[in-house]
């Protein structure tokens, strides 16, 4: 399955009407359960519903199977979500790259007849590709962002948009061949409880990829840039976000010019020893990824952040078997439920 997008950018908005013309992916169908109190459902006219009469519809072609925020915390974080992914809603060729440096650690080869789910996929921009190399696909998000998700996976028919909360997935436990929660869990109030229900729709001898941030173990450059940018966002998160955006736009200028771009040139005339500046990672890429990303840093209301060895713990419990650690300014991990048997 193609899911490239070549050169343009796209960014299709949503229609309304139920499931988009096109059935729910057989092997999605298989793995839903109902929001409320996880039996299975049965289509019903617009949507599904369980034995006890609780009722999830299709809406702009997605299952909304979203309940009230648990807290103001997680509305705080959902609305911020919602206007960043919408926002910022156009897929780029740079995120495929973007998406490689997550799939690193990752056998492409034995995905292809599992079912995945993406949790907190935000506008689909990562989701978009593992789609290509999986069976059935399933996108799960709790803020506005799903209408992003919508136009910018609806040409994959073996993926299917959810709208629900990570508290309250309509989806069965150990239900996934791949589970993927990229930048999510550092949002959520309580990580771990948060980590516990992922790893839970692990099937045996599925793989779950995590991305979280990361802090230095050690004090330097990096830690004091962390500092700074904490201070920064004690106000930055109560401010309205489209000034927001508009001064992370700026932001991101001044950073580009003054540490992206110099970067870049030192590399290619090797004097990147000498002088090692920061943010490599947005050497040879449009000034909009680290303008996205600026806010995205920002806005969301709660971020922590981890060494490997406070995480370590979290996997142990789960019986997850971990099976890569990557930092590069942030963990990269994939972990794995043993097989049966
Ligand atoms: C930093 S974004 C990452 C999006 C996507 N994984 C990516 O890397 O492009 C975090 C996403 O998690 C979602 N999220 C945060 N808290 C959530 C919750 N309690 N339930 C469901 N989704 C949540 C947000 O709506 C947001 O889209
Ligand atoms: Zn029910």
């Amino acid at each position: 399955m193609n899911s490239g997008i070549g050169d343009k950018s796209i960014s299709r908005k949503t229609t309304p009407g139920t499931p988009d013309g096109r059935a729910v992916p057989a092997a999605i169908s298989g793995v839903l359960r109902c929001g409320t109190c996880a039996e299975s459902v049965r289509p019903l006219d617009g949507g599904l519903a369980c034995e006890q009469g609780h009722i999830m519809r299709f809406v702009g072609g997605y299952l909304d199977a979203a309940s009230p925020p648990r807290d103001a915390q997680e509305a705080q974080t959902l609305r911020s979500f919602g206007y960043e992914w919408t926002a910022f809603d156009a897929i780029h060729p740079e995120d495929e790259e973007f998406w490689r440096r997550y799939f690193a650690d990752i056998d492409l080869d034995e995905l292809r007849d599992r079912v995945a789910i993406d949790v907190g996929c935000g506008k689909g921009r990562y989701t978009r590709f593992t789609a290509g190399h999986v069976k059935a696909m399933v996108a799960l998000d709790g803020s506005a962002a799903v209408t992003s998700a919508v136009g910018n996976l609806r040409d994959l028919p073996n993926s299917l948009v959810v709208k629900a909360s990570l508290n309250s997935m309509p989806v069965a436990p150990a239900g996934f061949g791949l589970v993927s929660c990229l930048g999510v869990l550092h949002h959520l109030s309580d990580p771990r409880a948060g980590f516990e229900r992922v790893a839970r729709l692990l099937e045996p001898g599925g793989v779950l990829l995590l991305y979280l941030y990361s802090r230095p173990a050690a004090p330097g450059l990096r830690a004091m840039a962390l500092a700074s940018a904490a201070l920064l966002r004690r106000c930055t998160v109560r401010m309205p976000h489209g000034l927001l955006r508009t001064m992370s736009a700026a932001l991101a200028l001044v950073l580009y010019c003054t540490l992206v771009v110099p970067g870049h040139h030192s590399e290619r005339y090797g004097l990147d020893r000498l002088l090692p500046l920061p943010l490599r990672f947005y050497r040879g890429k449009p000034l909009r990824s680290l303008w996205l990303d600026t806010f995205d840093r920002l806005s969301a209301p709660i971020e922590h952040r981890y060494v490997w060895r406070e995480l370590r713990p979290w996997f142990d419990s789960a019986g997850l078997t971990v099976e890569s650690v990557r930092e590069e300014s942030g963990l990269f991990i994939v972990a794995r439920r043993p097989a049966e048997g």
